[in-house]
């Protein structure tokens, strides 16, 4: 045992490999990871938090990340292009997370331009230098960790794996794919190869629809986790073994305090994209108001809301994290479809 509970997680010779629920901006916030918790998910990553807001802004300190006691293990993602931003954000967060990750894989217009995501595959230098200043500032018992896509050929994706261990990173996450791919199959091929090609722990993330095809890919690639994103958001019971949305995680859902009725919605959209017939879902997705989504929910599946706050939730999104979250807002003012939300925001990303 170390006094890194991710550390733990990762060394337990019990556990055949780890879950890992992914980041993702504005869904893998503190009511999703508290839910997927109860459904077998080892260990959540906070959405991207924009470093330099964080340090500048009190306002988004407090808008971007919630956290409580049970909330662990926990990382938290960062969106940087330099390594005092990256530190000083770092710094800021560090005694409320068990680590932190640098984002280098958001293939969005914007990023690229301003030297983020996945454009910092082009300059692995900043990438060494996130990495090695941050290691120098923060206590020993605190993951430092990069998620990344794959470059063009496995050679340099393998070689850029490589050059980032080297710099004392305690995990590596690839999304297998690279920054120009969206519905490609990921590539396992590669990501077998890092695998074998780096000591420490290789997490493999991409296109997990259901537990079985996770322990397929995990075994191939060899792999020490898996990591969900679209899977996990359509059925937090992924993890657990449930093809579809447990009843009970709906019923879970409800019995968590929310404070914002579009986050509270969205996910109730997913994960009930399977549960309800087509009609019903049209109804559902286009509700309003939290007191009608609740009653549609007594009605339709039985379930029951025993917190009268979640029926009066308001719909303020705040966000300070300038144009990625302006851009992600888009659909809260139009009717949308799962698939709508998924494929808006994916493009933002994948
Ligand atoms: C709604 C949404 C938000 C995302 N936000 C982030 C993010 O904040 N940081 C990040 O590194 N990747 C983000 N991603 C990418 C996922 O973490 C993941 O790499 C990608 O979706 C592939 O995994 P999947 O096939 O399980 O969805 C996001 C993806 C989705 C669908």
């Amino acid at each position: 045992m170390t006094n890194n509970p991710v550390i733990d997680l990762f060394d337990d010779p019990d556990k055949k490999f780890v879950k890992i629920c992914a980041p993702m901006v504005r869904y893998s916030r503190l009511q999703f990871r508290k839910l997927i918790r109860m459904y077998e998910c080892d260990l959540c990553f906070t959405p991207m938090i924009m470093a330099d807001c964080y340090v500048k802004s009190a306002k988004a300190r407090a808008h971007e990340f919630q956290t409580d006691t049970d909330d662990r293990p926990l990382i938290v993602q960062f969106g940087a292009n330099n390594s005092s931003d990256f530190v000083n954000a770092s710094n800021l967060i560090i005694p409320y997370c068990d680590g932190v990750d640098l984002n280098c894989g958001c293939p969005q217009r914007w990023a690229l331009n301003e030297g983020y995501g996945a454009q910092l595959l082009k300059n692995p230098e900043i990438i060494k230098d996130c990495v090695r200043q941050l290691r120098n500032h923060l206590p020993t018992n605190k993951t430092i960790s990069v998620k990344l896509r794959l470059l063009d050929d496995h050679r340099q994706s393998v070689d850029l794996c490589q050059q980032i261990e080297a710099t004392g990173v305690s995990f590596i996450t690839v999304h297998g794919r690279t920054a120009l791919q969206k519905n490609e199959p990921i590539d396992q091929e590669c990501l077998k190869l890092i695998n074998e090609s780096v000591s420490v722990p290789v997490i493999l993330n991409g296109d997990i629809k259901n537990l079985s095809d996770a322990i397929t890919m995990q075994e191939y690639t060899g792999c020490r986790g898996m990591m969900s994103a679209r899977g996990i958001l359509h059925n937090p019971g992924l993890f657990a073994g449930y093809q579809t949305t447990p009843l009970s995680a709906v019923q879970d859902w409800l019995n968590i305090k929310h404070t914002n009725f579009l986050w509270f919605h969205h996910h109730l959209v997913f994960m009930c994209e399977r549960l309800l017939p087509k009609t019903a879902r049209k109804t559902f997705n286009q509700l309003r108001t939290a007191s009608d989504v609740v009653s549609f929910l007594e009605d339709q599946l039985h379930i029951s809301n025993v917190l009268p706050s979640n029926r009066i939730l308001g719909k303020e999104l705040g966000g300070t994290s300038g144009a990625y979250y302006e851009n992600i807002a888009v659909e809260d003012t139009v009717s949308f479809q799962p698939e709508d939300i998924v494929d808006s925001i994916i493009n933002l990303f994948d």
